[in-house]
């Protein structure tokens, strides 16, 4: 049997590397609110309009990586930020749950507090400090209780997919330009290379989907932390950027908060997460962040 996968946000910075690593493999349906880049336009914070696509297209799995992921955004505009991060899982999970379809719901490492010294594991208590946070943790919610098989994805702090937004393309731009550049110190966190999370996610897509046609009335909720292996900061991340770069004569300084500009959301301040149990469990290993950093500057530089 093919798997027909629905993917939101298939116009996004993790929708494209998604699509990208799944189209050999499943037949997709991507769709995004605006219609961008080849996806069916959707908004589906409205449960009818969501309903129509289940509707006119064969699907039997989802993967939902559709989001409002501007933290500071969300602080702005929060029902912007509950529709998208909270309506859209809940959405989803009525139907999945009602048409028996197994799904995958990409969340967050800011549904914790920050408080914690060492890597979050998925039975670490939650505690959003921000808009964002909430949202998305509301969104979980939604997703561990829905009657057909759903896996909560947690990951943190994306890279790659050519995408300008990110910390790591926005640093490399202004290594090409600036001989000095300042950036915070403040949190620590893991770094996820989407090509590396979407190779992740599609093993977990492959084991929920045969787990589903051998369980037809089963459910299976459950959490995976999903990032490179390891921890570090702004700071230390744009001094390997650089390194990688081949510019060390270039000057990287640490910056603080005071210095940031439209800054609304608090952050949390640790908020690196353990995926040991995604590599137990799926008996895959997922690369140091240093190692998928370095690919993706030497494509970038080549490009
Ligand atoms: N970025 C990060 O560093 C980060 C870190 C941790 C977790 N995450 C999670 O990873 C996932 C992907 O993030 P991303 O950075 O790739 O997001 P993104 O680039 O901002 O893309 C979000 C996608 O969601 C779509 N969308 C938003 N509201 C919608 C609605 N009401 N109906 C239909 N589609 C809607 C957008 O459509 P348009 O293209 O039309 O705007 C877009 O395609 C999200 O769940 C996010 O919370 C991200």
């Amino acid at each position: 049997m093919t798997s027909h996968t629905l993917v939101t946000g298939a116009a996004g910075m993790l929708g494209r590397a998604l699509c990208e690593t799944f189209e050999p493999h499943f037949k997709l349906i991507k769709i995004s609110k605006s219609g961008r880049e080849n996806t069916l336009a959707c908004d589906l914070s409205n449960l009818s309009a969501t309903r129509k696509i289940f509707e006119n297209q064969k699907i039997n799995l989802v993967v939902n990586s559709a989001a409002y992921s501007d933290v500071d955004g969300c602080e702005r505009d929060p029902e912007q930020a509950f529709r998208a991060n909270t309506v859209i899982p809940k959405n989803l999970a009525m139907i999945c749950s009602e048409k028996k379809i197994p799904w995958i719901h990409i969340s967050t490492d800011y549904v914790f507090d920050g408080k914690k010294r060492s890597p979050y594991a998925e039975t670490d208590p939650t505690g959003p400090v921000n808009i964002y946070g909430m949202t998305k943790w509301a969104g979980e919610f939604y997703a561990l209780k829905s009657a057909s098989p759903a896996v909560v994805v947690r990951t943190s702090w994306l890279f790659g997919a050519h995408e300008p937004k990110n910390f790591v393309n926005a640093i490399v731009e202004c290594l090409r330009k600036e001989d000095e550049i300042s950036v915070l110190d403040d949190q620590r966190d893991a770094p996820t290379y989407v090509k590396d999370l979407s190779l992740c996610v599609q093993k977990i897509a492959e084991h929920l989907f045969d787990f589903s046609k051998n369980n037809p009335d089963k459910a299976w909720n459950e959490i995976f932390h999903v990032c490179n292996t390891g921890d570090t900061t702004r700071h230390e991340m744009a001094v390997a950027i650089r390194d990688f770069m081949g510019l060390s004569k270039k000057k990287v300084h640490v910056t603080d908060r005071t210095q940031i500009k439209n800054r609304v959301a608090i952050r949390p301040d640790y908020v690196a997460m353990s995926n040991r149990r995604f590599q137990d469990f799926f008996k895959m290993k997922i690369r140091p962040w240093r190692e998928s950093l370095s690919e993706y500057i030497k494509e970038q530089c080549a490009s």
